[in-house]
């Protein structure tokens, strides 16, 4: 994708005549829905007829367009409010009139690029007034130039058509982000992307070359235009604070033919708490190629009605089995890997391998953006610096014991994570951290009350784990979004309070993130439950009269 001259003539056109004319109608029988319609419209060269990128509540698709990527089903029940209206633009230049437009009418934004947000911040709204939607779903060139060993893909591509796309231009170009590949490139590479080559490469958003990003005036900006502190601020600082991302340009990097994978399942009978404590010490230091992520979850025991844990070793080897066999004999003896438990394939077999595909998927799954990942869940996630001893893995089991259907995912860190200073980009967790822990609990009903039960297990698992954690702060990957780490109030929170989550997500970096908000968004067009602040006008003029006097 080449962004032409052309796209930026009309879209500056647009943007002249939509500043030009001030919006009229001002029937007070008109919806909020119906203005932004019109205001969209106002501008003959963009008509864009309602059925082609509208969908509002009275349509018979609005569920089906609503649900379509929403990844977690607890945002989508009948008592969470709903958007007036989904616009789903079709070139860039909509995504311009979408935010000139939403700000004329005075509607809330959200943007929607692959719909994984943990708290479904992409398509629902707690804050008062009318919100829309802008699905980015139908902006998803994705253009591969090997020989530059870079890529532009827009923003409602999934993360797997990425990867697909790469491999069908080279066998050993890939890209180090997600596991999962429904992910939105749009959405993901915001808030940090980590994946099976982190070790080796670091983060998506560490291997961002440039960006095209739509902000609160309306413009299109790249790297140049846009000023290397906003280029910070994207990579890393959340989703949906400082503008929306039309496409990234990311830098391939290079994989082996041949990689190895495998996947190894220790239960409690079966020595897990020790072998567990053994990869604490292991898994952050090991060889670089190698990416081994513990899963951890509840299955029937030997017993028939007993339970017992499992935790399964799921590894990608950036090599041959016979080269990974020789580390782990050397590095992680306890696991008792052997060659029968290698598999060795292509990278982007890798990929559907550890998207949990069945085997001989064909790789063009990936082409349909589907998840095999939709439930009603609740998240949280930690950072860990020491091994947790032995006996806290035993205490971590009965907890797990109690809860009808808990996930763990520990994911190990260090290597080039560890080489790449803190303030690099906003995502923080670097030196240091052994590994990072998401907890996740599973449910399949819209009773809220079902809902309240597994919130109430999981915020009892989180106050355990605190001694295994970091500390001051407790950190948090902003990714794995977490109301409860604290919100915004109808998007004007004080810093310093919005600073108690700000800090968990980026550490020393939320200092800088909210002032290029306040510099980029002063009206704060884009906002969120957990969108970064601004230095309120009142505040800042208060720290403009205390350094005069
Ligand atoms: C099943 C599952 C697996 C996951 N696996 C991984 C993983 O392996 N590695 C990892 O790092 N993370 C993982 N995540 C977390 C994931 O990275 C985040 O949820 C990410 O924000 C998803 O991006 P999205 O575009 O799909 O989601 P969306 O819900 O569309 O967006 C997420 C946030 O970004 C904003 N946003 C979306 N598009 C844009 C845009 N174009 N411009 C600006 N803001 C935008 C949204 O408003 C929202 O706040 C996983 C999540 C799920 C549900
Ligand atoms: C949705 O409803 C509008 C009228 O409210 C109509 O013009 C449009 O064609 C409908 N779109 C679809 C996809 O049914
Ligand atoms: C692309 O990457 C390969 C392998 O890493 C490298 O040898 C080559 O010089 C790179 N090409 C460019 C144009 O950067
Ligand atoms: C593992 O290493 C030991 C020495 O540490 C060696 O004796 C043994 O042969 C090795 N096994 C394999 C499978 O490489
Ligand atoms: C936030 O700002 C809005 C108007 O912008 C105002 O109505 C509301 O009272 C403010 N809320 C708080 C908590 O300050």
């Amino acid at each position: 994708m080449k962004p032409s001259k052309l796209v930026k003539f009309v879209s500056s056109t647009i943007l002249l005549l939509l500043s030009l004319s001030s919006f009229v109608v001002s029937d007070s029988e008109t919806t909020p829905a119906e203005k932004f319609f019109n205001c969209i419209n106002l501008n003959s060269d963009l008509y864009v007829p309602f059925s082609t990128a509208f969908v509002s509540p009275n349509n018979a698709s609005f569920d089906s367009v609503l649900q379509s990527t929403a990844q977690n089903l607890r945002c989508l029940v009948p008592s969470v409010a709903k958007p007036e209206l989904i616009f789903t633009p079709l070139v860039e230049s909509h995504v311009q009139a979408a935010v000139i437009c939403a700000k004329e009418v005075g509607v809330q934004v959200r943007v929607r690029s692959g719909g994984h947000d943990y708290e479904g911040l992409s398509y629902i709204s707690d804050m008062s007034g009318p919100f829309v939607i802008i699905d980015l779903s139908k902006l998803r060139a994705v253009s591969v130039d090997i020989e530059d060993n870079s890529t532009w893909a827009q923003a409602g591509a999934t993360i797997g058509e990425v990867y697909y796309r790469i491999s069908q231009k080279s066998k050993t170009h890939g890209f180090p982000a997600g596991l999962c590949p429904s992910l939105g490139v749009g959405g993901h590479i915001t808030g940090g992307a980590y994946g099976t080559m982190m070790r080796k490469f670091g983060l998506g958003a560490d291997n961002v070359l440039d960006a095209r990003i739509v902000d609160a005036t309306g413009r299109i900006l790249d790297r140049q235009s846009m000023g290397e502190d906003l280029f910070w601020a994207i990579r890393g600082g959340g989703g949906a604070s400082f503008g929306i991302i039309l496409a990234w340009k990311i830098k391939l990097v290079p994989v082996p033919a041949t990689v190895t994978v495998f996947t190894v399942p220790k239960t409690l009978e079966e020595g897990a708490t020790k072998i567990l404590y053994k990869w604490q010490q292991v898994a952050d230091k090991i060889d670089e190629d190698l990416f081994i992520r513990v899963i951890i979850q509840n299955v029937d025991g030997a017993k028939k009605g007993e339970k017992t844990i499992q935790t399964a070793y799921n590894a990608v080897f950036l090599g041959s089995s016979s080269r990974l066999l020789q580390i782990m004999n050397e590095s992680f003896p306890e696991l008792g890997l052997t060659r029968k438990d290698c598999t060795e394939m292509s990278w982007i077999r890798s990929v559907l391998y550890i998207a949990g595909f069945p085997n001989n998927t064909p790789p063009e799954v990936l082409l349909q953006g589907k998840s095999l990942f939709k439930n009603y869940f609740k998240a949280k996630s930690d950072f860990v610096k020491d091994p947790i001893p032995e006996d806290g893995l035993e205490g971590l089991w009965k907890k797990l014991l109690e809860e009808d259907s808990p996930l763990m995912i520990f994911n190990p860190y260090g290597g080039m994570m560890s080489k790449i200073s803190e303030s690099e980009i906003p995502f923080p967790h670097r030196k240091g951290v052994s590994y990072m822990i998401q907890y996740l609990t599973l449910w399949q009903d819209a009773n809220p009350e079902i809902a309240a039960k597994h919130y109430d297990w999981i915020r009892k698992l989180y106050n355990y784990m605190a001694s295994y954690a970091t500390m001051f702060p407790r950190q948090a990957y902003v990714n794995y979004r977490d109301l409860d780490l604290g919100m915004n109030k109808d998007g004007n929170t004080s810093v310093v309070e919005a600073s108690v989550w700000g800090s968990k997500y980026f550490k020393n970096n939320f200092n800088r993130l909210v002032r290029i908000k306040t510099k980029v968004d002063p009206d704060n067009m884009f906002r969120h439950e957990q969108s970064i602040p601004m230095i309120s006008s009142s505040a800042a003029s208060r720290s403009e009269t205390r350094r005069i006097n």
